[in-house]
């Protein structure tokens, strides 16, 4: 199912204040795929999923399912199944009597199962017990069904959630951090669990975090928001690597962009250093001043490059970074290659790969990319 947000807009109002905690937010999130919420905490990612679930009534806009308007829909007429951030399950139920909650405490979905199983010519009882083992066996806890959740660890609690959320096949699967309470390897599996669980029910969802690589690994398309404003949406890499401002650049990335003071003088880059350096590239921009952006991971030696001292090298598992500063005390990182010999002290002429900076105006906007 494809969900579409209209100018969407969710206005909380206080005695004192109002908080725009959503701003007009319009985008597609296309049938089958796994798309994610990106941005940092208060930036109207919860408040979305909310809205998605029909718990929030918007403010302004519009909500689509497929061409459905379901602005209006309450969330058990939704077909939406959520995992909250705290995502509770019953302690004093079993792991199959958690999963199977929804299915015998929804009228509308017993409803259904009852009409289904008269059809099977089955007990309803059997068919929920058919149901639970298909959303265990998806998630991978069938041996754990008769425990409680205090006696599973954070990893099969989650899942149990999920297990919870999937039972009633809903259209939209929503995930608010389903991943913030797990230890740094168990997120790391349970991510990759997810993206499985996506791939083999193709329910659309939509997962939200604050963790920028969490959603580069694992989602199709994502947005990332601040200040309830989307700054960018679309393929994880390609924003990566084609980021519309400065926002965006800096918050994706294991390691920080760089981000360098530069000017524009006749259609020439100058990145550091006074009047009369080498210009680094041309250009063609209005003369002033901008900010180049380079990944660390884009960074080469060169022998016409920037001139930069090597301050400190840092070994973080298999990867080892260089600290440097340029000759007008602007500070560089970047990735060393095998054949890159940096050591504290040394002096490196510095290049760039083809094709991998940005340069943004005063105002943060991207104005070229080369
Ligand atoms: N019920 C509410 N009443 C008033 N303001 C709210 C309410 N819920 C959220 N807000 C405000 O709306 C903004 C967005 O909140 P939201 O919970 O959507 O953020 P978030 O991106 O999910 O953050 P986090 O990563 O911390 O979970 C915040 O400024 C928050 O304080
Ligand atoms: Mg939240």
């Amino acid at each position: 199912m494809q969900v579409r947000l209209d100018n969407v807009t969710k206005e909380f109002e206080s005695k004192k204040s109002k908080v725009k905690a959503v701003n007009d937010l319009s985008l597609t999130i296309k049938s089958g795929t796994l798309f994610g919420f990106l941005g940092p905490s208060g930036c109207g990612k919860s408040t979305t999923l909310f809205m998605l679930a029909g718990v929030y009534p918007l403010t302004e806009g519009k909500l689509f399912f497929d061409d459905r308007d379901v602005t209006d829909l309450t969330p058990e007429n939704r077909e939406v199944g959520m995992v909250f951030q705290n995502y509770a399950l019953y302690p004093h139920l079993t792991v199959r009597e958690n999963i199977s909650f929804p299915l015998v405490n929804s009228k509308r979905l017993t409803k259904k199962l009852k009409e289904t199983a008269k059809q099977q010519g089955i007990p309803f009882s059997k068919l929920v017990e058919n149901k639970v083992l298909e959303a265990a066996n998806i998630v991978e806890i069938t041996s754990y069904l008769d425990r409680r959740p205090a006696e599973l660890s954070g990893g099969q609690q989650q899942r149990v959630a999920i297990a919870r959320a999937i039972v009633k096949e809903p259209s939209l699967l929503l995930l608010d951090e389903p991943l913030s309470n797990l230890d740094a390897r168990l997120r790391l599996q349970t991510r990759e669990e997810i993206r499985r669980i996506q791939r083999t029910t193709r329910i659309t969802t939509v997962f939200v975090t604050h963790d920028q690589e969490e959603a580069l690994n694992i989602c199709d398309e994502i947005a990332i928001m601040k200040d309830g404003i989307l700054q960018q949406t679309g393929n994880p890499q390609y924003i990566y690597d084609n980021p519309d401002n400065i926002f965006v650049a800096k918050f994706l990335g294991s390691f920080p962009i760089n981000i360098l003071d530069a000017s524009v003088r006749d259609n020439k880059l100058y990145l550091a250093g006074p009047a009369g350096e080498t210009p680094f590239m041309d250009v063609t921009l209005p003369n002033g001043n901008y900010n180049v952006g380079i990944r660390p991971e884009n960074i080469i030696e060169s022998t016409d490059g920037l001139k930069v001292s090597v301050l400190r090298t840092v070994r973080r598992g298999g990867i080892t970074t260089a600290e440097a500063v340029t000759d007008d005390g602007q500070t560089l990182n970047f990735v060393l290659g095998t054949a890159t010999e940096a050591k504290e002290n040394t002096v490196l002429m510095l290049g760039m790969k083809a094709n991998s900076c940005c340069i943004f105006d005063q105002n943060g906007r991207k104005v070229y990319q080369c």
